[in-house]
């Protein structure tokens, strides 16, 4: 049998990260950050001054990059788990995300990632449920509110969270959006644990029918 999966997509701050987080400790399960991915990459480009618009040389750092997601998000063996947060990789990422070329290199890391845990994986991102696992055992999308999702976000401000969903939802490579047969979820006002609960539940209907 192949490895299980909850894939989980939605904007900034809906609460993917905690959700997926919490349902992986809860289930025994790997996690999988999709979205450290793509930081780690931006980053990694504005460190060694690579232009994130040339297609080409993106994808080629993309393709040659060592990149590892826990326990820290590392790539090329440094530690990078805060800088990848700074506004700086803020303002960057989407168009790193935009680049197709990019996207194929990301999405083969994940699919060996996966496949190579042996009871599941919760994978959270914005093409996970559409593009990356559109078989997964369970998909979620989460929602919320913008004023909820810029609070959660802090200092990144409304501002730079509703500009990021806007090039993510209108990027022509792996939009974000819901796929048809998603578990749809407004976290507006909910705990996680509420959000890990109906989730499970979710689970046991699949794995059991
Ligand atoms: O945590 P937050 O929701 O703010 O963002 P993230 O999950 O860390 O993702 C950062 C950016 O990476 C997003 O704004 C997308 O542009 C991109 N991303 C993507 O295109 N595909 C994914 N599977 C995950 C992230």
């Amino acid at each position: 049998m192949s490895a299980r999966i909850i894939a989980i997509d939605g904007p900034a701050g809906s609460g993917k990260s905690s959700v997926a987080r919490a349902l992986a400790a809860a289930l025994g399960w790997s996690f999988l950050d999709t979205g450290a991915m793509y930081r780690a990459v931006t980053l990694e480009a504005l460190r060694h001054d690579i232009d994130v618009h040339d297609e080409g040389a993106m994808a080629e750092l993309a393709r040659r990059v060592t990149l590892t997601t826990l326990p820290r998000v590392t790539i090329n063996g440094r530690d990078v788990e805060d800088e990848i947060r700074t506004d700086e990789v803020n303002v960057a990422v989407s168009t790193v995300a935009a680049n197709p070329l990019v996207r194929t290199q990301m999405v083969r890391r994940q699919r060996d990632f996966a496949a190579a845990q042996p009871l599941g994986t919760v994978v959270e991102g914005r093409d996970i449920t559409t593009v990356v696992f559109p078989n997964a055992t369970v998909k979620v999308f989460l929602t919320a509110s913008l004023e909820e999702r810029a609070r959660r976000r802090g200092e990144e401000g409304a501002a730079s969270v509703a500009r990021r969903d806007d090039a993510d939802t209108t990027r022509h490579a792996s939009p974000l959006r819901q796929a048809d047969d998603a578990l749809v979820l407004d976290t507006t006002g909910r705990s996680v644990e509420d959000v890990v609960e109906e989730v499970i539940e979710c689970l046991k209907l699949k794995t059991l029918s």
